[in-house]
């Protein structure tokens, strides 16, 4: 065999892990097996790609590789163990970010290796040639929106801008301008390529990954660092073509997929148009409204709390991104084993997009240990609200919004939301009366029916479980099927 096909074979074995990585991160139970076959086909790709271009290059530019490559798994490893779980999608922003990044870099270095001389007549064969320039002007343009628009999602996810959408005058007609610019720029520099639509290319992409995130709401976040995601793929699919990289574009083809159908499917969880989230939020109107009348918020204590689960038969949980900020996944598990022991039904209802990441509630809790069979989807549990008897808000906001169904003006507007409101109690943790992600006042807090719960979510769970009354030996025995709790558990 030699070292070509040795390569070949293990770029087909690098393809094959990273589609059964895949496959396995996309159940609970095999994802830990997902990510062992990502690394593994990522390491595999490493060392090949390596052991390839040494048959090419000096000994030094193979230690300089080495040696980047060392720095950036050092950097990479310390940047993944420090991370708290609710920076994650900051983190992929970023990571998305260099990706495309990676591939404005590969373009231009194309560019400089081909077109630069004498329009790349004699660098490759002239039948070839008019492909490569598409390619260089195309991948330089999916890297750069990438980039950009990476880089305003990381921005937003870190609050360090605000969520609220930008919207300028005519962004629809700008963002379809960009296209129709790139398109004819696209054509131009196949016919004749220049350094002149070089820097155009990159300018005009780099303002357009800006604008196309920048007019996209907080509520709308999710889909965007998906769709970013799905950017990303695409961005090295391209790479990989310049580079003449097999596995660079089978591997950008499958994030650039798997991420559009992510997307997809969270537009479909949202009620949003997918083609208008992809288009910065094509024929989204400015929100309006912010000056409603709410009315006056009553609050509660944990005391309350206590006495009120007890003597209620079903509880429902609703989870958000405040119970991961607070880490109060461990209590909340420790109220679900306690109230379950007293006879009290309860349950867990998850919306797609609560949390900063898909799956982030499910993950937490799981990581608690609550059995995955009480664990509920939106969908599952939407019906079953008017039938409870107290829900805990714990840390959600956005997601259990009633204006997504009754304020049409509303920024998520149409967003389907867990119908909380229904109950007949609902108890809210949180620590202020400060809006949630989409920057969006909740009604919720004012109704009759809800008690604000105010402090740390830990640290209010904790206080409701010091507040419960012991628990007799009758009622704990007529519990015995309760045991489940740790059994069934993950
Ligand atoms: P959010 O609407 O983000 O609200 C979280 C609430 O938690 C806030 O109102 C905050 O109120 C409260 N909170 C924060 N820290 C807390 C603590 N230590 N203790 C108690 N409460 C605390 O939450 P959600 O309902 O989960 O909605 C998620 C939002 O994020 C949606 O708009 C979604 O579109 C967006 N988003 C989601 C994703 C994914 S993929 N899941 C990605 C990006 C964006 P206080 O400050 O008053 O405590």
């Amino acid at each position: 065999m030699t070292a070509t096909t040795a390569a070949q074979a293990a770029d087909i074995v690098a393809a094959l892990l990273f589609i059964f990585s895949l496959a396995g991160l996309s159940r609970h139970n095999t994802s830990r097996a997902g990510v062992a076959y990502g690394i593994g086909g990522m390491a595999l790709a490493l060392v090949t790609t390596v052991v390839a271009a040494a048959q090419d290059i000096s000994g030094t530019a193979v230690t300089l590789i080495v040696v980047a490559t060392v720095v950036g798994a050092a950097v990479g490893l310390w940047r993944a163990r420090r991370v708290e779980m609710t920076q994650m999608p900051e983190l992929i922003a970023v990571l998305h970010s260099l990706v495309g990044l990676a591939a404005v870099l590969v373009g231009w270095n194309s560019y400089y290796e081909v077109e630069a001389h004498d329009g790349g007549r004699g660098r490759i064969a002239d039948e070839l040639l008019g492909i490569h320039h598409a390619e260089v002007f195309i991948g330089i343009f999916i890297g750069a929106v990438t980039f950009t628009g990476s880089i305003v999602a990381y921005l937003k996810l870190s609050a360090r801008i605000k969520s609220r959408p930008l919207t300028l005058p005519g962004k629809n007609a700008l963002n379809l301008g960009a296209l129709v610019a790139f398109v004819a720029l696209t054509v131009w520099f196949t016919a004749s390529p220049g350094l002149g639509l070089m820097i155009a290319v990159t300018a005009l992409a780099l303002a357009l990954g800006w604008h196309l995130v920048v007019s996209i709401g907080g509520g709308d976040m999710p889909v965007v660092v998906s769709m970013l995601n799905s950017y990303s793929g695409w961005a090295a699919a391209a790479a990989g073509f310049l580079l003449n990289n097999n596995l660079l574009i089978v591997t950008g083809a499958l994030v650039g997929s798997s991420g559009a159908y992510l997307s997809y499917i969270m537009c479909k969880a949202m009620n949003r148009s997918f083609l208008s989230v992809i288009a910065g939020g094509f024929g989204v109107e400015a929100p309006t409204g912010g000056d409603t009348e709410y009315g006056e918020h009553r609050e509660t204590t944990a005391q309350e709390t206590a006495e009120l689960l007890e003597n209620a038969t079903s509880v429902i949980i609703t989870p958000g991104y405040g119970m991961a900020v607070a880490q109060a996944q461990h209590p909340v598990a420790e109220l679900t084993q306690a109230l379950r022991r007293r006879g009290v039904q309860v349950r867990f209802g998850v919306h797609p997009v609560a949390g900063r990441l898909p799956g982030h509630m499910n993950v937490l809790l799981a990581e608690a240990r609550v059995p995955y069979d009480i664990v509920l989807e939106m969908d599952e549990i939407n019906d079953d609200f008017g039938d409870t008897g107290v829900v805990l808000v714990i840390g959600a906001n956005d997601t259990v919004n009633p204006a997504a169904e009754e304020d049409p003006a509303s920024p998520i507007a149409g967003m389907p939301v867990l119908r909380v409101w229904e109950a007949e109690n609902v108890v809210v943790f949180k620590r202020s009366m400060s809006s949630g992600y989409a920057g969006v006042q909740n009604p919720l807090f004012f109704r009759e029916n809800s008690r604000m719960l105010f402090g740390d979510a830990k640290a209010s769970v904790e206080a409701i479980l010091r507040s419960l009354s012991p628990l007799d030996a009758g009622s704990a025995a007529s519990q015995g099927g309760e045991a489940a709790m740790q059994s069934t558990s993950v």
